[in-house]
């Protein structure tokens, strides 16, 4: 058996007390407004089932807290699923600017003209799917049309998709580096499955903190897609790692977070000379020239 599964309906005015009492029951909580209703379903998931009199509890005392009577619950069990080859089978090749990514079971063609990359959903972020990857994919593109690059950095590298698209435009030797060994891992596969180990180097680093990260600098090429928050306390390290015509992609930040991100990056002499902006997550790239 996988696992088990929590889940109770209360109305979305005590979503958040729920959420926090399923929470204390089982280490992963998902909650989901009811489409058509002013309900909220909040689900959590536990590798053993947590005792009925412990649940019980926990939703009596967020019921008084919601000032509601207590909902019912139900703890079922969950069937032996492979989650990741099921996320697998339903990830389909997608399309971004010149890049045509796919997964491996993928059998079909990639249209004429593409740059075709393998890169399976997994254990690392970046399959191309999300707004923020698929951003930086377009501005990659659109930097190819008018430039070339001859030493690239990928920090927070995921899958390593990135660092792959700009080692597959450019042939040139890439610096891909990310906090998580695990992804660290999975972009050294990646590399491997799409022949392109050859021009890639992928360190662990928090930022460029890495020696070899920093020794490989200055990059004329950096795409950071990591969150608002590391983008602005990296800036100054970032920046010191750009060369003086270098390009910086920033991405992972949602629309509201782009003042705060771009001041901090004019405050180290780089001006934003395009944006990408989609479902909500903007993609800026600056630089100290026009690019
Ligand atoms: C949104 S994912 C991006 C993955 C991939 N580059 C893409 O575009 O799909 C952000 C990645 O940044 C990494 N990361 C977060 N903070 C970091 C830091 N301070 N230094 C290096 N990597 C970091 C995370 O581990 C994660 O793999």
């Amino acid at each position: 058996m996988a696992g088990w599964k929590f889940e109770t309906v209360v109305p979305a005015a005590a979503a958040e007390a729920f959420a926090a009492a399923v929470e204390s029951l089982c280490p992963a909580v998902a909650s989901f407004e009811i489409p058509g209703s002013t309900l909220w379903r909040i689900e959590g998931y536990a590798s053993d089932m947590p005792p009925h009199a412990e649940a019980a509890a926990a939703m009596a005392v967020a019921a008084a807290r919601a000032g509601i009577a207590e909902p019912e619950f139900t703890c079922i069990p969950l069937p032996d699923t492979d989650w990741v080859a099921d996320n697998q089978a339903s990830f389909q090749p997608l399309h971004a600017g010149r890049y045509f990514i796919q997964p491996s079971h993928f059998d079909g063609a990639a249209p004429h003209g593409t740059t075709a990359l393998t890169v399976d959903a997994g254990a690392a972020f970046g399959t191309g799917e999300h707004a923020t990857t698929k951003s930086c994919l377009l501005a990659l593109d659109g930097l190819a049309k008018r430039r070339q690059f001859r030493r690239p950095l990928d920090l927070g590298c995921g899958s390593g998709i990135l660092a792959l698209a700009m080692a597959a435009t450019w042939r040139r030797p890439i610096m891909a580096a990310d906090i998580d060994p695990q992804s660290v891992v999975v972009a050294r596969e990646n590399a491997e499955i799409n022949g392109l180990d050859g021009w890639l180097r992928i360190r662990c680093s928090n930022g460029v903190a890495d020696r070899e990260v920093r020794k490989a600098g200055p990059y004329d090429l950096i795409v950071a897609n990591i969150l608002a928050g590391p983008l602005v306390a990296l800036s100054h390290r970032l920046s010191a790692c750009l060369a003086p015509r270098g390009v910086l992609i920033l991405s992972g930040l949602l629309a509201q977070q782009e003042n705060a991100v771009r001041n901090a990056y004019r405050r180290q002499g780089l001006s934003l000379r395009h944006r990408i902006a989609l479902d909500g997550w903007h993609t800026l790239i600056v630089a100290r020239h026009p690019v």
